[in-house]
């Protein structure tokens, strides 16, 4: 499989969120790269190729990590199966 990491790194208020999440008008980089990724999972005509997609999205501050897609640190993990 294939593993890659986006970083976005700078202060706040520099864009960073806005980078990777972009407006419903101007996608940023995360709804680019998932319509991407699944357009390819769909093209997809070989039956016996099965695929398996795996994300976190966490933001460190102050040296506190923080799952952005369970903020409230429910879930208890950062590794989301989609
Ligand atoms: N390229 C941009 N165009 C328009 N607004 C932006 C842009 N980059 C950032 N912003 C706005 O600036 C503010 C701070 O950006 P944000 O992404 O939250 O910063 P960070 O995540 O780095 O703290 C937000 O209100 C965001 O909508
Ligand atoms: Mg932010």
């Amino acid at each position: 499989g294939y593993n890659a990491c986006i970083f976005a790194y700078g202060q706040t208020g520099s864009g960073k969120s806005y980078s990777m999440m972009g407006t419903s008008d101007q996608k940023g980089i995360i709804p680019r790269l998932c319509d991407a990724l699944f357009d390819e999972i769909v093209q997809s005509t070989d039956s016996e190729t099965n695929f398996k997609v795996e994300v976190s999205y966490l933001e460190i501050y102050n040296e506190k990590v923080r799952d952005l897609l369970d903020p409230k640190g429910l879930m208890g993990g950062l590794l989301w199966r989609l």
